[in-house]
């Protein structure tokens, strides 16, 4: 494990994906132990499944406990019911929720099925904000430097919106599903205020593929065109990523 800080982000570079799940899981169970009715901002994806599995792991030694923990998860695809397997609804049941012992109702994902997008949105970031705003923020990132799925822009979102998603997104989500035309077009996102919110924020990355998009969310302006580069402007960001995803610093 090598450690370093680049334009005021921590960043933690460790051999694999294995690696990088376990220090996130390690960061994710610490975090509830000091505070058990933590806010977590959870992410999916391939990025994050092995942290999952890991928590899952934990929870079933008994060495953490989610019972009062609140969870708002960053995205949603639109429109989708949450009982389609290719929702995220669907994925943090599979890979997180019916394994572990956070309460149906403290668990929140932008609802894909509310054909009143403005009402969704507007519901989610006040959920948000009531919770007293995200402890921690887990983030995955983009080929083309999106968190959640704000998209490069030429613009910030500031809260939770409706996003267009981009050719690069859809090409890249079309492994999970049968064929390229089947992935959704539309996206509900929390925006960047939101994340921005969090108290610390844990971006990880795994694979040459992201290279580039770590490099110039580092290294390069902060522009809404590098979407993950506004996290230089945040106080608390820890990256955990390994060689691979490093390999271009
Ligand atoms: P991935 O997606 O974890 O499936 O690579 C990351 C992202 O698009 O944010």
């Amino acid at each position: 494990m090598k450690t370093v800080d680049i334009n005021n982000i921590k960043i933690i570079i460790v051999d694999n994906y294995e690696q990088m799940s376990k220090k996130a899981a390690a960061m994710i169970e610490a975090q509830v132990l000091l505070k058990r009715n933590s806010v977590l901002g959870l992410a999916t994806g391939s990025t994050p499944e092995g942290m999952y599995q890991e928590l899952v792991k934990k929870y079933q030694e008994n060495e953490v406990n989610f019972q009062d923990v609140t969870t708002f998860n960053l995205d949603e695809y639109y429109p989708i019911a949450s009982d389609n397997p290719q929702s995220y609804a669907y994925y943090m049941y599979e890979h997180f929720f019916k394994h572990v012992n956070v309460r149906e109702h403290y668990q929140n994902i932008p609802n894909g099925s509310n054909t009143n997008v403005e009402e969704t949105c507007q519901a989610y970031d006040r959920a948000i904000e009531a919770s007293g705003n995200i402890d921690l923020q887990i983030l995955g990132i983009g080929t083309n430097g999106h968190i959640g799925f704000n998209e490069p822009d030429v613009k910030f979102e500031a809260g939770t919106h409706l996003v267009e998603l981009d050719e690069e997104t859809i090409e890249a989500n079309a492994r999970f599903f049968e064929h390229i035309e089947d992935v959704p077009k539309q996206a509900l996102s929390m925006g960047i205020r939101n994340i921005m919110h969090s108290k610390k924020i844990i971006l990880m990355a795994s694979g040459q593929n992201k290279a580039k998009a770590i490099h110039a969310m580092l290294r390069g302006p902060v522009t809404p065109e590098l979407p993950a580069s506004i996290l230089q402007l945040h106080q608390d960001v820890t990256l955990i990523i390994d060689e691979a995803a490093a390999g271009e610093l």
